[in-house]
Parts: structure tokens; C-alpha cells; sequence
């Protein structure tokens, strides 16, 4: 068995320990860090020779990604536990100071916009931004952890720059939390990526003139694209063409006073062992990652979760039956099967388990993350009946047969079944008063079961930025059910989620919601 193997397995025996579906917030950080590409994926990747963001050649989001993240972090200060990762660069602010020149940091938000809502931060889907690419790129498997909190202004300057002073480097990086061994090998790591940009440095490196790099961008190592050691290899031997190593302004050569301070001890050994440059860079990054402003406290490292239901919701008929939306499950780390069959199991709320039902599978329903060392396969519920909601809906499984003679195996959360509840669900009558005109004003209907005690109901906003929309409106009685409706303004449109309030506890209802496509009743 491989070390990679060996180590998705402890991953996933951890995460059983700790986790118990649902958590809206846990599972919104773990599909951000591990569905990173295919099927499912948040798209929180580009391929690692490409540049997305521009014309320009030469460049990649890669190196664009890691930088943001460590200029980011740079701003921490171990003294009064202020800065560090918070997603602080994303203010123009912090990107117009010198220490952050170029457009880098702009181009790295526009995929962490897109990727930040409710439950996934701007600086979380940062600190994901730079480990994804760092791991499908030829890096190593980082730890990473979730719960940062977003700066709500810029926070005080301090990235290195390359005409500091060495002496000037080492109390900074010991001001970011990093000692002078440290220092060395989270910069060899950085510039594992990239280069440096004429556009940035004029001084530093000329016009290239060359059409497959016109950001003429001057690269730290010959594998620029790929994190490995060959920013350290080519240092020792002499090779290197790292800009900020022989640049004819010697000023300008941080990199050269950084590698050498130590008489090229560290460089030596990251130069001679990648494994133990993969190891060094997967601690250092971690630990650039996780610094936060004091107070602030991240989740264990995220751990894949073996068997994981997505997108299952109740929903209510305009004729009081309930249907329940099964989604997809994603199964971690197996192979392909074709002779595998997964089955769906509902119990109602009498305790009755329903018929089995065979979930569908494609062979395009397949996704990979850390540089492939990792598959992801899901399987999607079909369409059943509606259910009468009296009985409604308490729970389902999964039972999972290889088709091989091995034991079937039931994913129920070690006996709890993945339990649903059903008091207060999206409902199918919501409608568009005006299906001609885009955008559309809308109806958003929501049924609560009579006799719940919830102290408030209202609609969230998924994406950001997170709008509340409050109080529902128009109660109607109808059944075991009341519906209740808010009008949701063209303005507001996006995805929205419903949430309650009972007995001092919020409660997110499974399910995101788009503007519908019905007619609102004349
Ligand atoms: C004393 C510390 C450091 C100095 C003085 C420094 C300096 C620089 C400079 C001058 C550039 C060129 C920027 C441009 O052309 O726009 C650069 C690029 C880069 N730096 Fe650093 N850096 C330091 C530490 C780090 C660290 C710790 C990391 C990450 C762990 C990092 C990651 C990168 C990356 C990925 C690029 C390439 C950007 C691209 O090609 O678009 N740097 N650095």
C-alpha cells in the first residue's frame, strides 16, 4: 500500500470519529477543500499552465493564488495577535501598498468571490485557493483547517519587501510567527511558483519581448509551474536564473540573503531529498495558513467524509404530501465499480424502512483532488413518491454492495441513520408573479408544521453578500402544515435558504433555492 494510500485511510478514520451529518458549515468547508475537481466540484482550481484573469502569457494563477495567500498571512503580528489570514487583501487599500504590487491579488479574488457564501469565508476560500493549487501541482498533501474569519477592514502593512535588509527580513518573519530556519523554507517554497513580473519590478527584469511569456515574467526555478524543489536544486548548483537570486541590483537580491543566511544549510537539505522539501513545505505552508488573528479558532483539519450525502431536502405539495429529494451521495477514495450497486433506504417516522431504492450512477459522476492521489464517485437518488406527512420522513441509509460477494456495507452514522426533520421545509407552490420580465419577482413559499414553536422564520441569501429577508409574510393554514410566503425582490435574487429559530437555537433547512419557474396563480 502506498504512503498516500495508507494516508487517506487515516484521514477517513478520523473524520468518522468526529463528524455526524448534518452540518451545513463543516460540509460547505469540506466540499471547498476536498471536491476539487470534476464532478462536483467548486471549481476552486485552474490547470497548472494556465493563467485565467487576462491575455497575458507567462503567468499562472498558481503563483498568483500563493502569493495572495502569504501576503495575507505577512501582515500578522505575534506581539498583539493582530493581522494574519483574513482575507484582509481583498480590500483595494492593502493592494494599492507598495509591498503588494501587481495585479495578483485582484485576479486571486475574482475565484475566492465566487466561492465564498455563507458557510465558506473569503479568507477559508483563500487559505483553500493556495492549498488546492500547491497539491495539484505537483506539491504535497497540506492539513488544512477551516473557520477563518474575514477582516472587516484593511489590517496594518507588513509583507517583506526585497530591498529590506536581511536583519530587516528575519524580525519580520519573527513578527509573522517564523524563526530563521522557517523564514528559508517557507521563501523557498513560495518561489517554488512564478516569478517576477517586469510590470511590477522595471528594474529587476527587463521586457522579454517573447510572445509565450509577454507578462515577461522572470521565473524563480525552470519548473515554475510545478511546486518542487527545484528552486533549491538549482540554487545549490549553481544553475539558478532566480532573478531575486543574481539580479544585477543586488539590493533587489532578497532570496540570495534569505538562502545563504544560514551558510545554505536549509537550502542544502531541501536540494537534497524532495520528499523532505515536500514535508518542510507542507508544515511551513500549513502554519502560514493557519495564521489568524488571535481569538480566532479553527476547526481539526478537515478530513474527507467517507460517505456524503449532498443536496437532500424535504420538500412540501400544494396538496399536503411531502417529497423527499435524495440528492446525490459521494463515496470517498473508491474505485470504479460497474458491478456496484448503492441503495437508498427511507424510514418514516412509524419506524417503517421503505422499499430499497437503487441510486443511478454515470461514469462522468467522478472528481479527483490532491494532485489525483484522491477519487471522489457519486450516486444520485431517483424520483419517489410522495409521502403523506403524517408519516413523513425520520431518516435513510445507504447500503453499498461491490457486487463481489463482500458483505454489503450500510452507511447509517454508526447506527443514526442521516436524520431528516420536516418542520419547516421549502415549499413547492413558491411561484413568479412575472414570468416575462427578467429579473423576476418571485413568491418564496415556506410550509411549518402547526404547532411549532419557532420564534422566527426567514430566508437567507447562500452566496454572498448574505442578505436576510425577514418577516414571511402571509401565513396560510393548510393541513399539518401552515405556509407561509415572502416576496423576494428582483434585487434579491440568487439563492436563497430557509432557517428558524426555535428554543434559542437557528436552524438551517436543507436545500438551496433558485427563482422558480412557475406561475403564481392569478
Ligand atoms: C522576504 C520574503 C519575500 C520577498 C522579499 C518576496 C518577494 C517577491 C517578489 C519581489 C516577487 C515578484 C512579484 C511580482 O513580480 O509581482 C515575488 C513573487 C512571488 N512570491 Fe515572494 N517574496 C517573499 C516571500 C514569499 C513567500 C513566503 C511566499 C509564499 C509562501 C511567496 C510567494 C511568491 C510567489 C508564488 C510569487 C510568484 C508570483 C507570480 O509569478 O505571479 N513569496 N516575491
Amino acid at each position: 500500500m502506498t504512503f498516500f494510500k495508507l494516508q487517506a485511510l487515516s484521514l477517513i478514520s478520523s473524520a468518522a470519529a468526529r463528524y455526524a451529518w448534518p452540518d451545513p458549515k463543516y460540509e460547505a468547508i469540506e466540499q471547498l477543500r476536498w471536491d476539487q475537481r470534476g464532478y462536483g466540484s467548486t471549481a476552486l482550481f485552474t490547470p497548472c499552465d494556465t493563467f485565467i484573469g487576462g491575455t497575458q502569457t507567462g503567468r499562472s494563477n498558481s503563483a498568483d493564488w500563493v502569493r495572495a495567500a502569504y501576503h495575507d498571512a505577512a501582515t500578522y503580528n505575534a506581539e498583539d495577535g493582530t493581522g494574519g489570514l483574513d482575507a484582509s487583501i481583498r480590500f483595494e487599500e492593502e493592494q494599492q501598498r507598495a509591498e503588494n504590487v501587481g495585479t495578483g491579488f485582484a485576479n486571486t479574488f475574482f475565484f475566492v468571490n465566487l466561492i465564498a457564501n455563507r458557510y465558506v469565508t473569503y479568507a477559508d476560500g483563500l487559505a483553500a485557493a493556495a492549498t488546492i493549487m500547491i497539491e495539484n501541482c505537483g506539491g504535497p498533501v497540506i492539513d488544512y483547517r477551516g473557520g477563518r474569519v474575514d477582516a472587516t477592514e484593511p489590517n496594518k502593512p507588513g509583507v517583506p519587501e526585497p530591498q529590506q535588509s536581511l536583519e530587516e527580513h528575519v524580525a519580520s518573519f519573527k513578527k509573522q510567527g517564523f524563526n530563521k530556519t522557517e523564514m528559508i523554507g517557507l521563501v523557498a517554497c513560495g518561489h517554488s511558483f512564478g516569478g517576477v513580473q517586469h510590470s511590477s519590478f522595471p528594474d529587476l527584469v527587463p521586457e522579454l519581448n517573447d510572445p509565450a511569456n509577454t507578462e515577461s515574467n522572470a521565473r524563480f526555478d525552470t519548473t515554475f509551474r510545478v511546486f518542487d524543489n527545484a528552486v533549491a536544486t538549482e540554487y545549490i548548483k549553481g544553475t539558478t536564473q532566480n532573478p531575486l537570486v543574481v539580479g544585477s541590483n543586488d539590493t533587489l537580491n532578497s532570496d540570495k540573503r534569505i538562502f545563504g543566511s544560514d551558510g545554505n544549510a536549509t537550502m542544502a537539505a531541501l536540494a537534497a531529498d524532495p520528499e523532505h522539501f515536500a514535508r518542510t513545505c507542507a508544515t511551513l505552508i500549513a502554519k502560514m495558513l493557519d495564521t489568524v488573528p488571535r481569538g480566532v479558532r479553527l476547526t481539526d483539519v478537515i478530513t474527507p467524509i467517507p460517505v456524503k450525502p449532498y443536496d437532500v431536502q424535504i420538500s412540501y405539495n400544494a396538496n399536503g404530501t411531502l417529497n423527499f429529494i435524495g440528492g446525490n451521495v459521494r463515496l470517498w477514495n473508491v474505485a470504479e465499480n460497474p458491478n456496484r450497486v448503492v441503495r437508498g433506504v427511507v424510514t418514516d417516522k412509524n419506524g417503517v424502512a421503505l422499499k430499497p431504492v437503487v441510486l443511478s450512477h454515470s461514469s462522468f459522476q467522478i472528481g479527483t483532488a490532491a494532485g489525483e492521489r484522491f477519487t471522489s464517485t457519486w450516486y444520485t437518488w431517483p424520483t419517489l413518491p410522495a409521502m403523506d406527512a403524517a408519516a413523513s420522513i425520520a431518516k435513510f441509509h445507504y447500503e453499498i454492495d461491490e457486487g463481489d460477494g463482500t458483505p454489503v456495507r450500510v452507511a447509517d452514522q454508526d447506527g443514526l441513520g442521516f436524520p431528516m426533520r420536516d418542520d419547516v421545509l421549502f415549499s413547492e407552490t413558491s411561484c413568479n408573479y412575472d414570468s416575462t420580465g427578467f429579473p423576476r419577482p418571485w413568491r418564496f413559499d415556506v410550509a411549518v408544521r402547526k404547532g411549532l414553536n419557532a420564534s422566527r422564520i426567514f430566508l437567507q441569501t447562500y452566496s454572498l453578500p448574505t442578505l436576510t429577508l425577514e418577516p414571511m409574510l402571509r401565513e396560510v393554514g393548510s393541513g399539518s402544515y401552515d405556509l407561509w410566503s415572502a416576496d423576494v425582490l428582483p434585487e434579491n435574487d440568487g439563492i436563497w435558504t430557509v432557517s428558524y429559530q426555535i428554543e434559542g437555537m437557528t436552524i438551517d433547512v436543507p436545500g438551496k433555492h433558485r427563482i422558480m419557474l412557475i406561475d403564481c396563480p392569478a
